[in-house]
Formats: C-alpha cells, structure tokens, sequence
C-alpha cells in the first residue's frame, strides 16, 4: 500500500550534488509496523520526508495506496498530507502558545473540521494518550514523555493512513520510551495503524513487525519478526 519505486533523491551543495538516495525500492504493507535503523547521514530522514510528502523525489514514484503523491503540485501535496500522513518527531514540536487541547486539535481544523466536533475528538485522542486531564494545560509544563504523547495524540486524530514517526524516541529516557512504544504499538494493534519509524535504539526497533537496514541512500538488510535469523540479527546490534 506504501510504496517507494526506484526513489533517487539527491541535494545540491554549493557546486556538488550530493546522492542521498539511490535507487530505492521499499514497501509497507498496510497495517504494518516497520522500523528503519542505519548509519547517521543514511537517508533515513529524507526517505520519511519523501513518504510523508514534504519533500518530492529527484526521480522515482512514492505511491500511497492509489496516489502517486510526487505527482502532485505542492499545494495538492499539502492537502494530501493533512489527510493521510501522521508525523512525530524526536523533538515534539509542539506550538508553545497553544494549549495541549488546542495543539492536537489543530490538524483537524486545518483541514476544516468545526471548533467543537475537533475539541472532542481531540480529547477522545488525549484520553487514548492518558493524558485526558492534561488538555487545557501548555506544553512546557509536561515532562517529555507527557509532550511526546500529546505529539502522537496529534499525529493520529485525523486517522491518517500512515504515521510516520522519527527518532520518537531519541530524547526519553528508557522508561518514557517505553510509554511511547506501548502507545505506538497500541494503536498498530487496535487501530491496525501502519507506522513507519526510524530509531537508532534497537529496543525500539524491536517493537516493529520488521526492521530496515539502510546503507548509503539503499537497504542492506532487512529481517522480519518471524524470521530465524531475527534474534541473531536483534543480538548482533545488542552487541
Ligand atoms: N535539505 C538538505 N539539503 C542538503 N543536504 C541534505 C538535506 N537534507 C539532508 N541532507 C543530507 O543528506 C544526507 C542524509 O540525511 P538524513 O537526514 O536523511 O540522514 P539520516 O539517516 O536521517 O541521519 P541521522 O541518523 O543523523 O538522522 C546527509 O548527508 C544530509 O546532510
Ligand atoms: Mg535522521
């Protein structure tokens, strides 16, 4: 249902361009969780900006179900991507002027939803997130794991087709990032939510149904849960 078909993507810098990546084919299954993991500077980062539509390829197709999404002129691609993409990332970003109600509201009513049918599903979201009484308060008085479930909250109340998540895990301690990955898994499980998400920590890669291996812009490997040689692959990176 995802897919990306030989993907190029490469970026000028100064009189070099520079291929990030090149010649990539992946593909997600709806329903699926898969985690890509891999060298800093791989490309993990630009191949979810791709996914998710904000950024196009140089060459290739990133198709989502039926929409060839780089085929689309900027401002389709932007209504594209409030309807059918989810993004959390490492650092939140939340809007510190806005209340946490009012921050998992805001994708709904940027897509045209009324004031109060958005303020309820955004509280039937924060309730989702166990942060139901958390709503009228303003990000920069949560811990990080509290923002980064307001941030997941927000990402999954427009029920997007794909929730594309990057290092969501990379500023919480050990037991904050477990919180995490037990909503994200929560939500692949019950809501059968597909979720793309990079990590550098292979526990959470562990929480996926496969994990990617990026090398230099290409997948190296890759191993699913069910396969034999997935524990020695988990262990390898223990290491
Ligand atoms: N907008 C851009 N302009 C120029 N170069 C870019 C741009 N975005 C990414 N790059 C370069 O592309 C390469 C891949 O970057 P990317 O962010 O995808 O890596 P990554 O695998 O996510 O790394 P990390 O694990 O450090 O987050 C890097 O060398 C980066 O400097
Ligand atoms: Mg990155």
């Amino acid at each position: 249902m995802i897919k990306a078909v030989q993907v190029n993507k490469s970026f000028r810098v100064g009189e070099q361009e520079m291929m990030v990546l090149k010649g990539l084919d992946f593909s997600v299954n709806k329903g699926e969780f898969v985690a890509i993991m891999g060298p800093s500077g791989s490309g993990k980062s630009t191949l979810l900006q791709l996914l998710g539509g904000l950024d196009v390829p140089t060459a290739g197709e990133i198709q989502i179900d039926s929409t060839a999404i780089n085929r689309l002129n900027e401002k389709e691609r932007t209504i594209f991507r409030r309807r059918n993409i989810g993004f959390v990332f490492q650092n939140y970003q939340l809007l510190p002027t806005m209340t946490v109600e009012e921050n998992v509201a805001f994708p709904l009513r940027a897509n045209g939803e009324m004031l109060h049918t958005s303020r309820e599903k955004a509280n039937q979201y924060l309730e989702a997130v166990g942060l139901a009484k958390m709503g009228q308060r303003f990000p920069n008085v949560l811990s990080g794991g509290q923002q980064q479930r307001v941030a997941v909250a927000r990402a999954l109340v427009n029920e997007p087709k794909l929730l594309l998540a990057d290092e969501p895990t990379g500023n919480l301690d050990r037991k904050m990032a477990e919180e995490i990955l037990e909503l994200l898994s929560h939500f692949h499980e019950h809501n059968r939510q597909t979720i793309v998400m990079v990590t550098h920590d292979i526990f959470a890669a562990g929480y996926a149904d496969r994990i990617v291996l990026f090398k230099d812009g290409v997948i190296e490997t890759e191993v699913n849960r069910e396969d034999e040689d997935y524990a020695r692959f988990v262990a390898h990176f223990m290491a």
